[in-house]
């Protein structure tokens, strides 16, 4: 298991992520790009938005979208968090219950769910440090319902990201930086439409849509 890996486990990582780390680890993605800080506030207001809509977090670490993602759930709206990580789960459950909120545990890679059951699949700053990540987005379209939408934050070969050593660098701690078109292809192969890619530094935001049936 790598070092980043490890962390996630952790307890005491589990306590700081959300209000500490995150923070940092965020701005940090904005090395040499746009403000990646600028382009989350506009998310958390996307996913804010009214509507009777089910949403799954996959790898939701401590539940840190939770709130922003359900505030503006009606009628059967629910959001989903998932995670492998009891740790993360726990402080889930401490820092981020509510009403239309649950959170599960379980592996990105076989998600407990039927087919077609969420109009948005979010999986923000965690395919990174997933050791086989391009399967999980298989499983974020088959759990999409049509004409839902998936949603991904992760990391770019761009910037001081394309530099000679970098992948050597964040392979060492468990990271992976994604070729520019690396996600963007499994998707369109996946048959998604509407694929909008925003690079913020070493970032990248994700958005397709599962075509209406
Ligand atoms: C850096 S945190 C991201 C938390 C949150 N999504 C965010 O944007 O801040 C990464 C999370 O991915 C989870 N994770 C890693 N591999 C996973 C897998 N195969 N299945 C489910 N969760 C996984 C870790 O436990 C950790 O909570």
């Amino acid at each position: 298991m790598s070092i980043a890996q490890r962390a996630m486990g952790n307890r005491a990582f589990s306590l700081v992520y959300e209000k500490a780390w995150r923070p940092i680890f965020t701005r940090g993605f904005s090395l040499g790009g746009s403000s990646t800080a600028d382009y989350d506030r506009a998310l958390r207001a996307y996913l804010a938005r009214p509507g009777d809509r089910r949403v799954l977090d996959i790898a939701c670490g401590p539940g840190n979208y939770s709130r922003d993602a359900a505030s503006g759930l009606t009628d059967e709206g629910r959001y989903v968090g998932l995670d492998f990580s009891a740790a993360m789960l726990a402080q889930a459950s401490r820092d981020n219950r509510g009403e239309r909120i649950a959170f599960v545990r379980g592996d990105a890679h076989r998600l407990p769910f039927a087919d077609d059951t969420f109009d948005t699949v979010l999986c923000l700053a965690a395919l990174y440090l997933i050791p086989d990540p391009l399967p999980v987005l298989d499983e974020m379209m088959r759990v999409c319902a049509p004409g839902g939408e998936i949603i991904v934050f992760t990391s770019a070969r761009a910037s001081v990201a394309a530099l000679p050593g970098a992948d050597l660098a964040a392979g060492l701690i468990g990271l992976r930086i994604f070729g520019r078109d690396e996600l963007l292809s499994r998707l369109s192969a996946l048959g998604a439409d509407h694929r909008e890619q925003t690079i913020t530094g070493v970032g990248q935001y994700v958005h397709a849509r599962k075509p209406k049936e």
